[in-house]
């Protein structure tokens, strides 16, 4: 009979590699700390923060801002978060950032409450949540963008200096946006399973909200930067708004368990694309990867009466799962010679951290069903998405030809001109002298010197094709961080902590 014994450590970081060397097997990799990566994570949320902050704020180079946003208008849009290098609101990234927080709280929330990030996860949440409530100012009236990108691009100011634009834009019956519509819906009802135990008050306010959110979006249809000319150009919708209703009844579905939902799902999947998009991006714009998983982990629970439609769902999920892992028979996404996913040079990093996410959540709901993938090219076990996954993380956070951590403000090399604008200038705390409009770009954009306050847990745009880095200010396209970035890497941040924790070394004796 063998027997084992089992030495479990308390943790494993690199700093065991020198001492040790039996453990020379972990050093052939090199390791991180997912731990510190996710509280991080959290704390980027902070520094985005629009409006008054509060006491318990920990960043403390951020002060108040935007505080009369929509007064112009007759409406209170203070508050919400400014979602990348500049100070626009822009609403329907800000919305797909709050429901990517919140669908990592659903599948992640015991491995976050472990490693003690609860709490600051469910504060990231509410601070976007409160926004749109503010937003939602009547059944079919949402308040979609405070500023706009054409004024604020002129200027490079600290948000706590802003002399823009801060004019609101709406959406509503005359000039619908069932795209913004629907991803604020799907942001409110994800966020309602969140608080449904902690805050059944505040849960249920929120799904009111996205009930009538979602029918207002389903009844008076049409794509918001037709309805708002300044959102075109910045966050166009260019996958039009059928993915966001499809994304807005499933989470519906599953925070009310309304069969209204799913059959608006089941029967507007062909038509709406759902069923017979294939996709290889998943983004603020372009939800269809996100809802096929999603719908096809409906498949093993009490849906087996609709088993024809889901399947079709799968299908195309399971596309996207094959062509991250260069599965597919034909197309597959591209990556760099290092291995990370490639899909296009601006932001590329929103793709992977995305695709992570969906990689890990499908990982972990084949495990627990007992399931291989399928793929064109062969069977895949759980275990392989999910180290694809690690690996897609493990680059951002330094294992990469550059040695950099595209995570600011983690490990010993990091992004030090991250173009953006509150980070690039000098805090407002330390210095309140007025900073005009051109003044921040003669006196602080085209400094040499890293920024003056770092950006500690966002995830930037990241390297090009050959896995290259110019970490300047003005390379957009590389060096600005945006919400949604990071918002996606939040849960498997803390699933990766979870199952690092503790490594169990097994002696068979
Ligand atoms: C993949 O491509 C090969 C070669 O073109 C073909 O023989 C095979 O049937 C394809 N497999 C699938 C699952 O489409
Ligand atoms: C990254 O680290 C490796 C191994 O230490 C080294 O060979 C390489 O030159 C480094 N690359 C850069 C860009 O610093």
């Amino acid at each position: 009979m063998k027997q084992s014994i089992v030495v479990e450590l308390p943790k494993f970081h690199q700093q065991w590699c020198g001492v040790l060397s039996i453990f020379a097997f972990f050093c052939m990799a090199q390791s991180f700390d997912y731990g510190e990566a996710l509280s991080k994570s959290l704390l980027y949320f902070e520094m985005q923060r629009s409006g008054r902050l509060p006491h318990n704020q920990r960043i403390t180079w951020r002060d108040h801002s935007g505080l009369t946003d929509g007064l112009e208008d007759g409406v209170d849009l203070v508050g919400g978060y400014y979602d990348a290098g500049d100070n626009v609101k822009f609403g329907l990234p800000m919305a797909f950032t709050v429901t990517m927080l919140s669908w990592g709280v659903i599948e992640y929330g015991t491995e976050i409450a472990d490693a003690g990030e609860y709490h600051h996860a469910l504060e990231a949440i509410k601070w976007g949540t409160d926004y749109f409530i503010k937003a939602h100012t009547h059944p079919n009236v949402l308040w979609a963008q405070v500023g706009d990108g054409y004024t604020d691009h002129y200027c490079w100011q600290r948000p706590e200096d802003m002399t823009t634009s801060r004019r609101a834009f709406k959406v509503d019956e005359n000039k619908p946006g069932s795209d913004i519509a629907g991803e604020t819906a799907a942001a409110m009802a994800s966020a309602s399973i969140v608080f449904r135990r902690t805050n059944p008050h505040y849960s249920h306010l929120l799904l009111h909200h996205a009930e009538q959110l979602f029918e207002f979006g389903d009844k008076y249809r049409g794509k918001y930067d037709e309805s708002i000319g300044v959102a075109k150009g910045y966050y166009t919708s260019v996958s039009g708004y059928m993915d966001e209703l499809l994304w807005a009844a499933l989470w519906l579905y599953k925070a009310t368990h309304k069969e209204v939902y799913l059959e608006y799902v089941l029967k507007n999947g062909d038509g709406f694309g759902g069923t017979t998009w294939a996709m290889n991006e998943f983004s603020w714009d372009v939800k269809y990867a996100g809802l096929q998983i999603t719908a096809s982990m409906l498949l093993e629970e009490k849906h087996k009466q609709h088993k024809h439609v889901l399947e079709q769902y799968r299908s195309k999920g399971e596309h996207y799962i094959c062509t991250c892992l260069d599965k597919n028979n034909g197309t597959n996404v591209q990556r760099t010679p290092a291995g990370l996913l490639y899909i296009r040079q601006w932001n590329n990093m929103q793709y992977v951290s995305s695709a992570a996410f969906l990689l890990s959540v499908y990982s972990d709901y084949l495990k627990a069903s007992n399931q291989m993938l399928d793929c064109p090219k062969g069977v895949v076990d759980p275990d392989e998405i999910f180290s694809f996954a690690k690996s897609q993380i493990d680059y951002i956070l330094g294992s990469n030809p550059m040695n950099m951590s595209y995570l600011v403000g983690y490990g010993s090399k990091y992004p030090q001109k991250v173009h953006h604008r509150g980070a690039s200038v000098e805090s407002y705390k330390t210095d309140k002298g007025f900073i005009g409009c051109t003044q921040g770009y003669d006196n602080w954009f085209g400094r040499r010197e890293p920024n003056p306050n770092v950006l500690v847990g966002a995830l930037v745009g990241g390297p090009d094709s050959d896995d290259q880095f110019r970490d300047e200010r003005s390379n957009y396209m590389q060096t600005e961080a945006c919400t949604y970035n990071t918002a996606a890497l939040v849960g498997v941040f803390a699933k990766l902590h979870k199952s690092e924790d503790g490594p169990l070394l097994a002696f068979n004796i």
